[in-house]
């Protein structure tokens, strides 16, 4: 699965998504209602289920909004924010306590030792990579017996009103990311975390109009990436074309569904060894 690639197109590239995510680093936080929602709603899980002490992890922490809250409510040894995009990092390294680490990395290869985490906090960002197992495989190889992962996702069905507005305003082109079924990420799951819950809501958040929405995916720098995307895809005549698709809700504004999807996982043992010696 590729939760960015059309079933008829490419892949986006990690520099893409580095790029794009880095350009939105001053716009992201106003924009992020529903990464708040899911961010929050799994961070207030941790904070009844989980020690908030030993070394903890910010796994695609973006603008460090998750990293700074965790600093705040923990009692780490260390708290690592970890991106992909250098633009997140420099951004949320400016204005964030002093002791905490922040590297840009890949989470399909953390560069961090086995079982060297307590803690993984990773907010809407698996979705973006091309291999969510490798994401949860390398999780599973740096936490400690006994730690904690915590990750929130979103599923297909996610940005569905605007998927079909696009359908009829540009036949057979995509505009919206691909996102993996509920079932490839519970197959995924049990593959790699045995015994992790996954839950699952469908979120909709009111948006005035689909021009909107469309705003806040891009200042979210979450709009559609495709290696092979059309220049004129959004032309301003598809534009208008796909708002009058778009339903209105009887109050005049519209609406945007998402799939939400949660992970929690308690390492029970030596998962990562075990793993290999039996492969
Ligand atoms: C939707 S943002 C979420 C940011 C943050 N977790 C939050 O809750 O606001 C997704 C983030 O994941 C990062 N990302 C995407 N692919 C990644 C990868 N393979 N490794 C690390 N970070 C990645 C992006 O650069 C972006 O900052």
């Amino acid at each position: 699965m590729s939760a960015l690639g059309a079933i008829d197109t490419r892949p986006a590239s990690k520099a893409d998504i580095a790029r794009e995510f880095g350009n939105a680093r001053t716009t992201y936080d106003s924009a992020s209602r529903l990464q708040r929602l899911m961010g929050d709603a799994m961070f207030e899980r941790l904070q009844c289920q989980a020690g908030m002490a030993g070394c903890a992890l910010d796994l695609g922490c973006g603008t460090g909004w998750y990293t700074r809250k965790l600093a705040g409510v923990g009692n780490f040894v260390s708290l690592t924010g970890m991106d992909l995009s250098s633009g997140m990092i420099e951004h949320a390294s400016a204005s964030a306590p002093n002791d905490i680490i922040w590297t840009v990395a890949d989470a399909e290869a953390i560069p961090l030792p086995d079982q060297s985490c307590d803690l993984i906090f990773s907010n809407l960002m698996i979705q973006w990579s091309a291999a969510p197992v490798q994401v949860l495989r390398e999780c599973r190889r740096v936490l400690r017996p006994g730690g904690t992962l915590v990750v929130s996702t979103l599923l297909d069905g996610t940005l569905r009103e605007l998927d079909q507005a696009w359908q009829h305003a540009d036949p057979g082109q995509n505009h919206i990311n691909r996102f993996e079924s509920e079932a490839a990420l519970r197959e995924a799951v049990s593959q790699e975390l045995p015994g992790a819950e996954i839950e699952t809501k469908t979120l909709r958040l009111p948006y005035a109009s689909p021009l909107t929405l469309a705003a806040e995916l891009k200042h979210l720098g979450a709009g559609y990436k495709d290696a092979s995307r059309r220049r004129s895809m959004t032309a301003p005549g598809r534009l208008r074309a796909m708002c009058r698709h778009y339903p209105v809700e009887p109050d005049g504004g519209v609406v945007a569904s998402y799939e939400a999807a949660w992970v929690f996982w308690s390492c029970r043992g030596n998962n990562h060894k075990a793993q290999i010696e039996k492969e």
